[in-house]
């Protein structure tokens, strides 16, 4: 039987495949959401031109609902250019003495304006949004639910998830401290919203049930908001677990990252399957912001310089280099963000992973139940 949340988005499966910025081109997308999964294009660093196009290669592969998921960031940011120059000469140095032919540039925008990607993620008309970072405005909203677009928000604590559901989204996704790639925080500094998805997931079901009201009494026109579980699940007993502690569906990122359709490098693809969890850490090493991946050798290596530049300063300082270090297969040296339960990955077709994901869920379900 599809579960309400299934239901409303015209999916078989309570299994969404992670917006992931950079890794999930169009072709996992569409893989994902033909198997019956929601696909996401995480389209948090692409121009507006390119969601659409990336948007018309997922229609065009199936017509099936996927996601389409941004960063919320303020249009233009400042940068200190007398730190940008100190840690440019550093981080030129570093990929030097590491043989790496690659220089850094100045790119023409720190990173793409978040009203014109929103203009088109409108525009190119998903049947489902996702934002992390920040909550939209009322009238953001508005533009979406005119077109049918059904929206989720991404919390690391219970009071973001009240943020959202305040802003009026139609769902919520928890992402556990366990996650990979960058924290979702806005409300708290991203140390005290690390907050483990076994305590995250329970806490942010009970607070929504009680309708963000006192003493959990529930507020009169209180609204049910499914709550999506994400971090460190990589199986379908781990669906499972989410389910019994009050999810509407599962959201995998690191999972989908060894599939052939997925667009990381090889040798980051590579060094999962050898992942330690006590190597996966929390770091602002690449792009200024928190988020989890290998501590590998440009983490230990990381210039002084750099390591005090922003969001999404060093961000895009740090693209050019990262592209040379997968030219040249070295997963050392590039962004190799991942959940905590990494080593778990299956390399196999993303339609495959999706099968076998459900099989084990149905197991695990039948196993509960005998
Ligand atoms: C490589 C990578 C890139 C990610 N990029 C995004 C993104 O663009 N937008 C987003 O909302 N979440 C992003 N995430 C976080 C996922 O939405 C999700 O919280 C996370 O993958 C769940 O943990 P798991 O990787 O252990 O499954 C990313 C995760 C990874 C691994």
């Amino acid at each position: 039987m599809l579960s309400p949340f299934a239901n409303r988005l015209g999916i078989e499966h309570p299994l969404i495949q992670a917006p992931m910025s950079g890794s999930t081109p169009p072709a996992l997308v569409a893989a994902v959401s033909n198997a019956g999964g929601l696909g996401s294009l995480g389209a948090g660093y692409l121009e507006p031109q390119a969601i659409l196009d990336q948007a018309a290669q997922i229609r065009a592969l199936g017509d099936r609902p996927y996601a389409i998921g941004l960063f919320v960031l303020p249009d233009e940011f400042e940068a200190d250019m007398a730190a940008v120059a100190k840690a440019r000469e550093q981080l030129d140095a570093l990929m030097a003495q590491e043989g790496l032919d690659v220089r850094t540039s100045l790119p023409a925008r720190w990173a793409p304006r978040f009203s014109d990607q929103f203009a088109a993620l409108c525009e190119a008309r998903p049947a489902v949004a996702s934002f992390a970072f920040g909550v939209i405005s009322p009238a953001q909203l508005g533009e979406l639910h005119r077109r049918d677009i059904y929206v989720i928000g991404t919390a690391t604590t219970v009071a973001e998830a009240r943020a959202w559901v305040e802003a009026g989204a139609d769902a919520v996704c928890v992402q556990g401290a366990e996650a990979g790639g960058h924290r979702g925080t806005f409300l708290h500094s991203a140390e005290d919203a690390m907050i483990g998805l076994f305590a995250l997931l329970p806490l942010t079901v009970h607070a929504l049930a009680a309708g963000a009201g006192a003493a959990g009494a529930r507020a009169a026109g209180a609204r049910d908001v499914p709550v999506i579980a994400a971090g460190g699940i990589m199986d379908g007993s781990s669906m499972l677990a989410a389910e019994v502690l009050g999810a509407a569906a599962s959201q995998l990122g690191t999972a989908f990252l060894t599939c052939p359709e997925c667009s990381a490098a090889a040798a980051w693809k590579q060094d999962l399957l050898q992942a330690e969890d006590h190597q996966v850490a929390t770091i602002r090493s690449f792009s200024g912001r928190a988020a989890r991946g290998l501590r590998n050798r440009f983490v230990e290596a990381m210039p002084e310089a750099a390591q005090g530049l922003p969001y999404p300063v060093l961000n895009a300082l740090t693209a050019p280099l990262r592209r040379a270090a997968a030219a040249a297969g070295r997963g050392d040296l590039l962004s190799e963000w991942c959940g905590q339960a990494a080593s778990l990955v299956r390399p196999q077709p993303a339609a495959e992973l999706v099968a076998r994901l459900m099989h084990e869920y149905r197991l695990a379900r039948r196993a509960l139940a005998s």
